[in-house]
């Protein structure tokens, strides 16, 4: 392994394979993610991007490969054991904890965090009034909108060193997405945060440091900025501008 990409490293995927009902959905993924780089996977439906994260997460557990988090193997580590060692994740669907008041949630993901924000700046943060919702109970009163915005702003307020969403702007209106492409550029400009984000929004994708596209359980490509810039622009040339972090094909 090459050293000198090693000590840059908050994740490593080692030839991850994940199967389901006897079904191959996740294929080999050997993946370098860098410490205070933000990344999008993308791709067609059904590819397992979602499968990808989830493994990262601990919700599934691979059928072999290993995971790393900053140097250690993370793979005997169940979810809670996952958050605690600083991964937060948030689902492509959000969950709901009837129960439980928007503001005891967000004081949970709080605990123990390096988060700088209070509740009523995290909700703003997803466009939500704190008056209006701390008292909220995340439960199926709230809309479909609303439930993702929250979720978001507990992955916000955990402000872990690795950050995944799983498309983040999915049921979510433009004004209040601006918002959080803000948030998250700002915890990018200041914090060591690895961020994951799976999404099919070109603006999104378009301000990360480097794009996965996933196709049928495998990474097909990695795009730097550069080289996605042209790939969109429908450049031919960008292939050799490609700069592979896949450990095995890594080249400038
Ligand atoms: N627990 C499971 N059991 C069986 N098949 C599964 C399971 N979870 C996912 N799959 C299948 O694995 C494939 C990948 O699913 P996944 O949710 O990872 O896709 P995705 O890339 O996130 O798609 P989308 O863009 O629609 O969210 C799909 O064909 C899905 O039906
Ligand atoms: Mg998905």
């Amino acid at each position: 392994m090459n050293t000198y990409i090693k000590e840059y490293v908050m994740l490593e995927l080692d030839n991850i394979c994940w199967q389901a009902d006897g079904k191959k959905i996740i294929n080999n993924i050997s993946m370098n993610f860098e410490k205070n780089k933000m990344y999008a996977i993308t791709g067609p439906n059904g590819s397992g991007k979602s499968s990808l994260v989830k493994i990262i997460a601990g919700i599934h557990k691979q059928s072999s490969g290993n995971i790393y988090l900053d140097g250690n193997c993370i793979d005997s580590l169940n979810i809670t054991k996952r958050a605690g060692e600083h991964i937060a994740y948030s689902f492509q669907s959000p969950v709901l904890f009837r129960g439980v008041t928007v503001s005891e949630l967000l004081d949970i993901a709080m605990k123990n965090s390096r988060n700088p924000y209070n509740k009523v700046e995290l909700l703003s943060f997803v466009g939500l009034d704190a008056r209006v919702y701390l008292n909220r109970s995340m439960d199926g009163t709230l809309s479909g909108g609303e439930l993702k915005r929250i979720e978001i702003a507990t992955v916000l307020a955990r402000n872990a060193e690795v950050l995944i969403l799983d498309e983040p702007e999915a049921g979510i209106d433009l004004w209040s997405f601006k918002r959080f492409i803000e948030t998250i550029n700002n915890i990018h400009e200041h914090f060591e945060t690895t961020i994951i984000m799976i999404s099919h929004q070109e603006r999104l994708l378009a301000m990360t440091d480097y794009v996965i596209y996933m196709k049928n359980g495998r990474i097909e490509h990695v795009y730097n900025q550069e080289s996605f810039t042209k790939h969109m622009n429908g450049e031919r040339d960008y292939e050799d501008k490609i700069k592979c972090i896949n450990r095995e094909l890594l080249y400038d």
